[in-house]
Order: structure tokens, then sequence, then C-alpha cells
């Protein structure tokens, strides 16, 4: 039985425990989301009409806002949510939507869209239409993200398939697309992308961390199947990601920083849904991964809960040793700027992930950097190691147990009576606001609720990192670019390249690049520049320290996926 809204207050008011609370909303809930989440997922899902099958819609809605399309974020999270269900027994009549989110996917990977075709960026595509054609409008991309997750989600049911005797799917199917999509990864996720918000466009601390999850489940599944010729070059840039990946960190703020770009205090749930989409109980409260308990995801934690207190009506007069709705991040103004059901839940799956861990450990650590985190349930409390025999121990369990399930509290209250689940609730009143029945939000309360019963997300190799000392970056491929140009010229002068991309020296005629002039009047230079890019340059005169450009426009050229390419010019 699902107890209404004003029900539940009343219990409360009338002092019923909040973890009964909990407890009833989460038996009540379940079945809600679990149903919400496969209504919308095509051919057969009741509010997903025209979705081809193993399209996950992102919402119904098709109005303010319209999200009646499918992202491949969205859709490999909730798929992750299907396969786990599927894979740890819990559902096992999933395994058919599986492989339609298998089938639909591969054609999906396939599609040339706006962000490229298949070996020319289309893997950045963050959007597609809902009978799998490419959704051709303006929009932040690439987000390269997506192919990280989908991967995650196509890993883990491989892993099953292999524990139960079916390699040759995993081999013949599934390889092939997971291998497209880290391929990807490899080779692009030093480049510039749209965050998870679709917003800005630098780096982002979720892209980072889900890829160098994905690649270090790639790895690792490679090597299970024989497939060993991607090893060494995934992993020379895992070990890049998990490099870049710490310089998210801001010490003197306490936070992970969302995103390099944008001009905001990079307080986000991002980072929240980072430490639970990379949690890896082998790894224990390891902060190189910013596993869930570790110190520097605690601090975090807090920071990020701590900046809607005051910006949220609904928070007023909530001490901060209790839970508080938060949202995306506080600068936020999307309709005009209110808590989400996901990020809410997001925390609380965080603190159950954490409380899983030290349950497991029989230990508690408090360092300098997560002692205000652990402040909040004891104020003295002093950085140092609480095993389980101490008083100190107990009390946090339970303190923080109180404290996450009061997350789901506040979700609880802004449920409406059929338990239908949006994407946000208003910041004055708590009514539910925007898209209507979102997926996503559906998924974030069945992980959370499995995460508070208890449920341990398979590893992925989180355990046992280091972080190198020196962090590469990685250009991506690049292609042999042979430029000719036929210029004549008088004694003392030569002739330069320069152009829009770094190898061209980023048009810089200081330091443009010199060219023979072995078959004269022709000039020329080989360089290696980015490849699947539009690269325009411009060749240049340079007579005793007097400089010529060439007349505008500039010069053009979409580089190819890979190999050489020679461009023969003319001076202009
Ligand atoms: C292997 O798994 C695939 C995908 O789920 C399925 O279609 C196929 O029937 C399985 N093969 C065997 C022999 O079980
Ligand atoms: C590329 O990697 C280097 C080294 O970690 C880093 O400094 C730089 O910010 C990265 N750029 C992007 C766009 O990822
Ligand atoms: C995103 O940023 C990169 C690096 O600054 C830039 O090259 C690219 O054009 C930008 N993309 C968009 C769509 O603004
Ligand atoms: C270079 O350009 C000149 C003038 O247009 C032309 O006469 C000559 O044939 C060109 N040389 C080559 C090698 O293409
Ligand atoms: C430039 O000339 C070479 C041979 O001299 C030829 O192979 C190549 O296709 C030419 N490139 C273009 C872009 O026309």
């Amino acid at each position: 039985m699902r107890l209404p809204l004003v029900f539940i207050s009343v219990l409360l008011c009338r002092g019923l425990a909040q973890s009964t609370v909990v407890d009833n909303y989460i038996a009540s809930e379940s079945p809600i989301a679990k149903a919400g989440l496969l209504a919308n997922i095509g051919p057969s899902g009741s509010k997903s009409s025209g979705a081809k099958a193993g399209v996950v819609v992102a919402s119904p809605s098709t109005t303010d806002p319209n999200y009646l399309f499918t992202w491949t974020r969205d859709s490999s999270l909730v798929f992750k949510v299907i396969v786990d269900q599927f894979t740890q027994g819990i559902d096992s009549s999933l395994r058919g939507l599986i492989e339609d989110f298998v089938g639909a996917e591969s054609v999906l990977q396939q599609t040339s869209n706006p962000s490229g075709a298949i070996t020319t960026g289309g893997l950045g595509e963050p959007k597609f239409n809902i009978d799998l054609s490419a959704f051709t409008g303006s929009w932040g991309r690439p987000q390269r993200d997506g192919s990280a997750l989908r991967s995650t989600a196509l890993i883990t049911y491989a892993n099953w398939l292999i524990k139960n005797g079916n390699a040759s799917f995993v081999s013949d199917t599934l390889w092939p697309m997971i291998q497209l999509d880290l391929d990807y990864v490899q080779n692009n996720w030093n480049q510039s992308t749209f965050d998870l918000w679709e917003e800005i466009n630098s780096s982002s601390f979720f892209t980072t961390a889900v890829q160098h999850r994905a690649l270090r489940q790639g790895i690792t599944l490679a090597q299970a199947i024989g497939q060993t010729s991607v090893v060494s070059g995934y992993t020379a840039q895992a070990e890049n990601l998990l490099c870049f990946l710490q310089s998210y960190w801001n010490p003197s703020g306490g936070y992970m920083t969302a995103n390099t770009g944008g001009g905001r205090s990079g307080i986000d749930s991002n980072t929240v849904l980072t430490s639970i989409h990379t949690f890896d109980s082998d790894a224990g409260c390891d902060d190189a991964t910013f596993q869930p308990c570790s110190d520097k995801a605690l601090l975090n934690l807090l920071t990020y809960v701590n900046s809607f207190r005051s910006v949220y009506s609904i928070n007023s007069g909530i001490p901060t040793s209790q839970a508080a709705a938060v949202g995306r991040y506080p600068e936020d103004v999307y309709f005009n700027g209110n808590p989400w059901y996901l990020s809410t839940l997001g925390v609380a799956e965080q603190l159950y992930d954490a409380l899983l861990v030290w349950n497991q450990q029989q230990s508690i650590m408090v360092t300098p950097t997560s002692q205000p985190f652990f402040a909040l349930f004891q104020s003295d409390i002093a950085p140092g190691t609480y095993g389980s025999t101490t008083s100190t121990f107990s009390s946090l369990i339970s303190s923080i147990k109180d404290y996450a399930d009061g997350f789901v509290a506040i979700v609880a209250d802004r449920t409406p009576a059929d338990g239908g689940l949006s994407e946000q609730f208003d910041k004055n009143t708590g009514a539910p606001l925007s898209a209507v029945d979102l997926t996503w939000s559906y998924a974030s309360a069945l992980t959370a609720f499995a995460a508070r019963g208890g449920f341990v997300p398979e590893s992925w190799g989180a355990k046992g990192l280091t972080v190198p000392s020196i962090c590469e970056n990685n250009p991506g491929p690049t292609v042999s670019a042979t430029f000719n140009v036929n210029a004549t010229t008088v004694m003392g002068e030569n002739i330069f390249l320069t152009g829009s991309v770094a190898s061209l020296d980023t048009w810089s005629p200081d330091n443009a690049l010199a060219l023979s002039a072995a078959n004269y009047p022709i000039w020329s230079i080989t360089v290696d520049i980015p490849a699947n890019t539009n690269v325009e340059y411009k060749y240049i005169r340079k007579n005793n320290g007097v400089i010529t450009w060439e007349s505008d426009p500039n010069n053009e050229v979409s580089t190819p996926a890979s190999g050489t390419i020679t461009l023969n010019d003319s001076w202009r």
C-alpha cells in the first residue's frame, strides 16, 4: 500500500521514525519507479509510443520542455540499472530488453549525425530522435561521456555472458560495439566536451571520470576475450585520465570543480553523480578515484549540499546537520533553478555507498580533509581511525544513515500521490516541475534504494591505482599532411606556414613553420595535424623581418580519420 503524502507528513509529525517513513516510501515507490522507467522504453513501454525497440525516451514530455528524444547518457545510465538488475538475478525478465538496447545502440553508433560519421566524431553526438534517426537541430555537441557510459553498460552485460558460457556473443556482437566506443574515448578524451547538463564546453569532471572507468573495464574485458591489441593504448590513456582527474580538486574551496570552463563556482551535482557512478567497493575509501567514502568526496558532498541552503526557500530553517533539497548547481537558472530529484537522491546514494564500505571495513577514517563533514555529527571529532568497537564508529554510522535518509525523506515529501517523478521540484513550494516521468529520475530512485539495501555493484578495477606523477596529454589521432605551395620568391625571401591548430602554431607568424625550397618554385613541408578536423591555414612570406600574409580567405582542409594527405596550393 502506498501512503499518501499527507499521511506520511502526519506520521512524521506524530514522531514516526524517519527511517520508517523512508522504509515505507521505498516499499511503495520502488515498483512505481521501476514501472515508470520501463514505460519510457520502446517499443512497448506505455509512455514511449513511436520509440523503436530498446530506445529510452528521456521523458514523454513534448512541450516545455520537449524531452521526447533519446540521449546516449541517460539511456546508458538507465540500462546500467536494467543490466544490474538482470545480472544480479533481481529480475530475470529483462534480458529481451537488454538485447533490444544492444540492437538500438548498434544502429545509433552507425548513424551519421552533426558530430560526424562513425569514424569521424559521430560517437560524440549526445541526442537522437526516438525512431533512431539523427537529430539535426543545433545543440551542445559533442558530449564525450555517452560512449563511455554506453560501454560500461555493455561491458557489465558482457561480463555476465562470459560467466554464463556465452563468450561468442560477446566477441561477435558486443566487443565490436564496445571497441568503437572505447577507441573514441581513447582518442578524444583530451578534447573539450559539453558537460552532462549540455551547457558548458570545456573539460568536465563527470566526463573524465566515466571515461577513465570505461577504459579500465574495457582493458579487463579485452584481456578476458583475447583482444589484447587494444590493451597498451587503453592503459596509456587510462593513466592519463586518472592523472587529469586529480586536477579538478579545489583544495581551498573543498570541492571538485565540475568544469574547467563556464565561469561558475564549479560546485555541481556532476561531482556527486561521479562518485556514485564510479563506485567500486573494492577500492575502499580511495580518493584517487573519489570513492563515495573518500575524504575528498565527503568534503565535496558537504560543500555541495550546503551551497543550496540559502538558495532554495524550502530549505530555510533546516539545520546544517540535516539533509536539504539540492539541484544541479547553485547558479542554475533553468526553470528559475530548482532542486532535482536525481540530484537529491544522488547525495543519499553516495552516503549509502560510503556506509556500505565503512561497515565492510569495520572502521571509519577521519582525515583533516573530511573532518568538517564528520563534525556535522560530532562537533569535536578529531582526525583518526575509529574502529567498529568504538562508540564513535557506531554513533557516526547511525547519524550518517539518518542524514542520508533525510535526503530520501525530502524526495518522499515532494513526490505526488501517484508516485510520478518529474525532473525538478519547486524551490519555493516543493511542487513537481519541468518534464514529467523523467526516466533518469526513476533510475536514480532505484539505484539509491538499492544502495540503501546494501547492493554492491560489480567492481571495475578502481582498487590499487597509482596516480602517475606527470600528466600527459593526448592530441588524438593525426594525419600526415604535406603542404605544397607554388610561390615565386625574390632573393632572401622565404615561405612559412601557420594555421588554426596547435601543430600549425595557432596563427603565430613568429613561430610559423619554415617550408623547404628543394623543389622551387614549389615550397613544401610535411606536418602531423589533427584527424577529423576542419583546419584553416595560410602561407606567409618573410623577408628581412617583413611579413606578408596570403590574401583572404584562409585556405581550408577537412582532414580524414587517418592516413596521409597532400595539399597543392598556389600563393594567393
Ligand atoms: C547469447 O546471448 C545472446 C544475447 O543475450 C542471446 O541472443 C543468445 O541466444 C545467447 N546464446 C546462447 C547460446 O545462449
Ligand atoms: C588535456 O590533458 C592535459 C594533461 O592532463 C590537461 O592539462 C588539459 O587540460 C587537457 N585538455 C582537455 C581539453 O582535456
Ligand atoms: C568548444 O571549445 C573548443 C576549445 O575551446 C573549441 O575549439 C570549439 O569550437 C568549441 N565548440 C563549440 C561548439 O563552441
Ligand atoms: C607555378 O605557378 C606558375 C604560375 O602560375 C606556373 O606557371 C608554373 O607552372 C607552376 N609550377 C608548378 C611546378 O606547378
Ligand atoms: C597534389 O598532388 C599530388 C601529386 O603531385 C596528388 O597525388 C594529390 O592528390 C594532389 N592533392 C590534391 C588535394 O589535389
